[in-house]
């Protein structure tokens, strides 16, 4: 994770000074502790001049400080990580391979061919010195973090950063995040000569030739164009040139006699026996081989070349015992069924005498008595209903309302313990740091002002705020464990990895359930289609500013090219079935991986939302829409930089 910025004038060179006071600054170095560096390009003679700030969080290969620049001046920033496309050693830093890549290239569809090729997440600037370019943008699903601004000061005309802790003045316009959906290139010489952002879009384009009409629309450009000031356009590349789309289309085929998949919904509880009948027929299993195979490679990808064992003053014989090493993995862990399944296939591939750290988050939940009266109808109403049917959720229920010993044992922490215990079957060799995360609201507040609220913007909804907060707190990894007895505990691991992208794929969501009940198979399809698309102006950008904070790196084995390409290459009745319980239905090929794994109760838990499950929606207001703006967002931001700036 690393932290990038630039700055473009059309007046003075950007002062440097302003630039590393500024709270920004702050919130880039914690992205990015190992080395900082800036540097500076002016072309006097067009009128631009050019700001590159790096921050690096150091993962693999050696160090290679940012921004990097080549011997024709080429200037390289990225954030981002190659899996796959490219080849990069064992030993190599994937900056240096990039830019390597990069300044061989002679033309723009060069450039892009590069940049299609490239799996992984990442956002990148490259300045092109002979062409007077820069080039920028994001990965296919947003996996970093990028977001800009424009404004009609000459000085400060356009502005890239991975985080913003500024607020924007009464009539400024906003930050937003720039849009993955394809790549951008700005002719520095031409915007220099008049004075206005003219930026080149290249969008993503499915290979397959049926796709291309539906994808590229003037509606893109004009959406895209309507979001930004007056002064700044937005063109298609004339050339028509684009990027290709690094997965698979999505199988949108229906069954042919789509009676039979009729919308009535079973209601009795999910078991482990429902899963062997998915899996005793021949062609499903072999599907879910196939998964778990795909999962398992992108798990791996993610989980090796770390520095591991570097500390050159141990040598092997005075290696440290299993329980005193630290984690360099650790997982976003509520022991629902994704992260469950991530645990098991990351245990394949961590050395066995390393720790993996389980993180998991709780926030206090009030007592009975702060509760009183309509605290139990509450509760009842955020759980699902089929669960409610069910006699072992009831008693669930009963512990929730009353006789808790702990205002800790958050519906999360219950399932993350049961699923301590399913792995410890599994693997009984392994250290489990099982991090129990217990927050208070007077942490929460504090640290929401002081941290998350410049981190979750521009988004700013209830659910951005407890996603946001929830995630920032369960990734900083600071709480207890209790291997010998409980004892405080902090997570130094930098790779975390989180189970987003599963529900999005694989119905995993309740709207998925209204959308079947009401428009059948072909409505559910749809809207599988749209929410892959859109997970990067929901949520991913988001995670990455929040996670990448505490110097760690968000990463996601579930939006993983070939993860999402089998996927999306099979029919949805190979994926799930809504006809079935939850618990059972949504994320059906995935469930019955993670029993084909040795995984038991955890296979069949029903999804459960992070904000209900570590309790955080309920810690502050009851009464919000999850989509209504969060005043606890708004209200405090400017305070909270004003705060920053005085520092
Ligand atoms: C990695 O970065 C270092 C430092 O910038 C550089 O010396 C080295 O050549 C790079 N490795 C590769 C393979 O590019
Ligand atoms: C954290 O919460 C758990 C309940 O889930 C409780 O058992 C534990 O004692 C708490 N730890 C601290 C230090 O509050
Ligand atoms: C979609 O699924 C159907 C049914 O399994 C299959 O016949 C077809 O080849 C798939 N299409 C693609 C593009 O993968």
């Amino acid at each position: 994770m690393c932290g990038i910025c630039y700055i473009l004038s059309f007046s003075v060179c950007p002062r440097v000074d302003d630039v590393l006071k500024g709270a920004t600054f702050h919130c880039l170095t914690r992205r990015g502790p190992s080395s900082s560096h800036q540097l500076i390009k002016s072309v006097n003679d067009l009128g631009y001049h050019c700001l590159f700030l790096g921050q690096v969080l150091h993962l693999r290969g050696p160090l290679t400080p940012q921004p990097t620049e080549d011997k024709n001046s080429n200037i390289f920033l990225w954030n981002g990580e190659v899996f796959g496309g490219l080849h990069v050693g064992n030993m190599d830093n994937d900056t240096r391979v990039m830019l390597c890549h990069l300044s061989s290239c002679n033309s723009e569809s060069e450039i892009l061919s590069l940049f299609s090729s490239v799996q992984g997440p990442w956002a990148f600037i490259y300045y092109q010195a002979t062409e007077h370019c820069l080039w920028f943008g994001r990965d296919f699903f947003g996996r970093r973090s990028l977001l800009w601004h424009f404004s009609s000061d000459l000085e400060k005309a356009f502005c890239l950063t991975s985080v913003s802790a500024l607020v924007p003045e009464p009539n400024d316009y906003l930050w937003q995040e720039v849009p993955a959906s394809g790549i951008f290139r700005i002719d520095l010489k031409t915007c220099a000569a008049s004075k206005h952002v003219l930026l080149t879009w290249y969008p993503w384009k499915y290979a397959t030739a049926d796709y291309i009409t539906k994808d590229i629309s003037q509606d893109n450009v004009d959406e895209m164009a309507n979001a930004l000031p007056k002064f700044v356009s937005v063109v298609r590349s004339e050339t028509g040139l684009s990027l290709i789309v690094p997965v698979a289309p999505l199988n949108r085929t229906l069954p042919i006699s789509s009676a039979e998949h009729h919308c009535t919904v079973s209601t009795t509880t999910a078991t482990a026996e429902d899963l062997q009948i998915f899996l005793s027929d021949g062609h499903r299993k072999k599907l879910v081989h196939q998964l778990i195979d795909a999962l398992d490679k992108a798990v791996k990808k993610r989980v090796v070349c770390l520095p591991r064992c570097t500390d050159p003053s141990r040598t092997l014989t005075q290696a440290p015992k299993s329980s005193e090493r630290r984690a360099n993995v650790a997982i976003l862990f509520s022991g629902g069924i994704d992260s469950m399944l991530l645990a098991v296939l990351a245990d394949h591939h961590i050395p066995l005498e390393e720790p993996i750290d389980l993180l998991n988050v709780a926030f206090m939940m009030k007592s009975k008595n702060q509760q009183t009266g309509s605290g139990k109808t509450h509760i009842r109403q955020k759980l699902p209903s089929a669960s409610l049917s069910c006699p072992e959720h009831s008693q669930t229920l009963d512990i929730l309302n009353g006789a808790l010993h702990s205002p800790f044992n958050v519906p999360d922490r219950i399932t993350g313990r049961a699923g301590l215990k399913e792995l410890e079957a599994i693997n009984p060799s392994r250290t489990w740091n099982f991090v129990e995360i217990n927050i208070t609201l007077e942490e929460l507040k504090e640290m929401r002002q002081q941290h998350i609220t410049v981190l979750v913007q521009p988004l700013d909804t209830v659910l951005d705020d407890s996603i946001g907060c929830a995630v920032w707190f369960a990734s900083r990894g600071i709480g207890f464990t209790n291997n010998n007895g409980e004892q405080p505990f902090t997570s130094m691991a930098k790779v975390v990895l989180t189970g987003m992208g599963a529900d999005e794929q694989l119905a995993g969501y309740s709207r998925h359930r209204v959308r079947f009940k009401a428009h059948g198979l072909e409505g559910l399809v749809e809207e599988l289609g749209m929410e892959l698309s859109r997970i990067s102006s929901r949520n991913l950008g988001r995670d990455d500013r929040i996670i990448g904070d505490h110097g760690k790196e968000a990463r996601f084995p579930f939006l993983d090219e070939d993860v999402v390409s089998f996927l999306n290459s099979l029919p949805i009745w190979d994926k799930v079935d809504l006809t079935q319980p939850r618990g059972i239905g949504e994320k059906l090929i995935l469930r019955a991986a993670a029993k084909e794994l040795g995984l038991t109760a955890s296979a069949v838990l029903p999804k459960r939302a992070m904000q209900f499950g570590c309790r955080i929606a309920k810690l502050e207001n009851n009464n919000e829409k999850a989509s209504d703006k969060c005043k606890r967002l708004q209200s405090l931001s400017t305070q909270n930089v004003a705060i920053s700036l005085q520092e």
